[in-house]
Parts: structure tokens; sequence; C-alpha cells
């Protein structure tokens, strides 16, 4: 049997250990990492990737593309993208610092709870590259989204670059706001259903008092794992629990959302190899995951 071989593009000095073991967990019989790789770098390794197997053998090679810089990322995607020509490609996933993964898992864990259709969705920190992605997947299941930063200038320059990425109905869901001070914290989240709290690791963006006072709210996540936590109140292993006495709301904190997202990082590793022409990105991960979740 062809042996599954996955390509490990890697924009950091050295090839994530993380996504190297999800994909020898994901049944990848050989992986090869590259560090350091930049977007010069890309159409020589692609052509090696795509031109040795024909056929259905082709099938049997994939690339993978990630690192700490998300940015970078999307260009080593676009690069091997655009590498390829007709049916001469093979299947290629992007989830640079885990950006793809835990936006997808976090939005179906929040879907879990409230029909995202009709919800009114804030994510806190929203300018980083998971908050970008949680709102854009919120927003593409209807919800309406409110993206916060500590500038409105950012939180704006975010909500455009999501609607210049994912089309102007997305981007009339989204709705910009600066969260700089304790007392926007309680306007924001007034009429909140669902917060995700998105913001750099160690930061902490609303307290549990806040979250108490916020009485529409039915499910509250926080992605980040490093103390003191992102959402006062829940801790880094909450699943669905319930944060308050006498609250309706429930809570995830990121070990909490942590097991959906490997599980959809191994399926969509494996998918990869399903056929030479997949490609992996936020809208079919978060497809993915909804399949893996359900
Ligand atoms: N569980 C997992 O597997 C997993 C995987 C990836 C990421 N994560 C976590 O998910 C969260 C989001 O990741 P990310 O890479 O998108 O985050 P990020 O880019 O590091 O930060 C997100 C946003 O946080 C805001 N921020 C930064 N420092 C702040 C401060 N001191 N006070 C208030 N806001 C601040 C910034 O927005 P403004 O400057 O616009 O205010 C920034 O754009 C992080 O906590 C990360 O650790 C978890």
């Amino acid at each position: 049997m062809t042996k599954r071989i996955l390509f490990q593009f890697d924009c950091d000095p050295h090839a994530s250990v993380f996504d190297a073991v999800v994909a020898i967990d994901s049944d990848v019989d050989h992986l090869v990492p590259y560090a350091g790789v930049q977007a010069t770098s890309v159409e020589p390794l692609v052509h090696g990737a795509m031109f040795t197997r024909g056929g259905d053998d082709l099938k049997n090679t994939a690339i993978f593309i990630g690192g700490s810089d998300v940015a970078v990322a999307e260009t080593l995607l676009r690069c091997v993208t655009d590498t390829f020509f007709g049916p001469v490609r093979v299947s290629v996933m992007m989830d640079a610092n885990g950006c793809n993964t835990t936006a997808a898992a976090a939005v179906v864990a929040a879907a879990r709870h409230i029909d995202l259709s009709s919800a009114r969705a804030v994510v806190l920190g929203g300018t980083g590259p998971v908050g970008q992605r949680v709102a854009r997947l919120l927003a593409s299941d209807g919800a309406s989204v409110t993206l916060t930063s500590r500038a409105r200038s950012r939180a704006q320059h975010a909500c455009d670059h999501i609607a210049a990425q994912a089309g102007e109905a997305i981007g009339a869901k989204l709705t910009a706001a600066e969260l700089d001070s304790p007392d926007d914290v309680h306007a924001i989240l007034a009429d909140a259903n669902i917060v995700i709290s998105c913001g750099a690791a160690g930061v902490q963006l609303a307290t549990e008092s806040d979250l108490c006072s916020a009485k529409n709210l039915v499910v509250a996540i926080d992605l980040n794992a490093v103390p003191p936590s992102g959402l006062g109140g829940i801790s880094v292993t909450d699943k669905a629990k319930p944060f308050a006495e006498g609250s309706a709301a429930v809570g995830y904190g990121a070990i909490g959302v942590g097991g959906l997202k490997m599980k959809t990082h191994r399926a969509a590793i494996r998918s990869l190899f399903e056929s030479n022409d997949v490609i992996l990105n936020a809208d079919e991960i978060f497809a993915l995951a909804k399949r893996v979740d359900a």
C-alpha cells in the first residue's frame, strides 16, 4: 500500500512539535518537517510533492501549513495553491497556531447551546487570528457578531478584513466595538447570548461579575489557557459548566473545547488523504468540526 506522506511547511525556525504529534496520531506514515519556510521556497517544495506520484497515488501525499505567524501561513497557503495546475495537485491544510481548529471547535461548542442563526454574539479581543475566525464562523451561521478591540479602529479593520475575505453578507453581520475600560464590558455584553473570549494569552477581558450581569447570556467560552482566565469565573477545564449559581448559562475553558479541537485536527489530517484536491482553511475546518461533533 502506498505510504501516506505529510509535508509540514512551518514558518518558524523549528517546525511545531504539536503539529507533528497530531499528524502521527492521524495515521500519517511519514512526516517530513520543513522549518523556516518562506514564500520564495514554496514552489520547488510543492513541485517535489505534486510531480512524484501519479494517478490515484497522488492522494497519499499532502501538505500541512503551520507556524506561529498566521499571516505568513496564509501567504504560504496561497503560494502552495498557486503552484498547482489542473489535476496535478495535492491536498493541503492550513492551521497555523491552531487558529482554524480552535476557532471551529469554539463555535461548534457554542452551537450546542443556542441556534446561531438567531444569536447575538460578542467576540472579545477579536482582532487576532483566532478571534477573526471565530467572528467569521459565527456570522457565517447567521449570528449577529460584535467584535471588540482596545481600539475601535482595529476592531473595524478586522471586520472589514473578514468582509473582504468572506463576503459582504458575512460582513453585514459584524459590528466593531471598543472595549477599553471595565465600563465598556457591561454595555457590550448586555444583549449577548454568546461571548467568546479570544484575547491574548494571560489577559482577562471580562470578570465573573460582568458575565453574571449579562442576563441574556447562554454560553461563554474562554480560549485563553494562561492564567488569569480570559473570562473570570471560568476555569480552563470547564466544559458546559454553569458558571454562576442560579445562572442557566454555561462556560467552557480552553481545555474544555480542546477535546473537540484535537478531534477536528485529526479528522482534518485524515481527510487530506481521501483525495488529492482537498483545501482545508477556516470554513472547511468548521464544516468538519460540525461533522465530528454530530
Ligand atoms: N486552546 C488552543 O488550542 C488555542 C490555540 C490557539 C490560540 N489559543 C488562544 O486563543 C486566544 C487568541 O489567540 P490569538 O493568537 O488570536 O491571540 P493574539 O493575536 O495574541 O491576541 C488577540 C488580541 O488580544 C488583544 N490583546 C493583546 N494584548 C492585550 C492586552 N494586554 N489587553 C487586552 N487585549 C489585548 C489584541 O487586540 P487589540 O490590540 O485589538 O485590543 C489582540 O489582537 C489566545 O489566548 C491564545 O492563547 C488557544
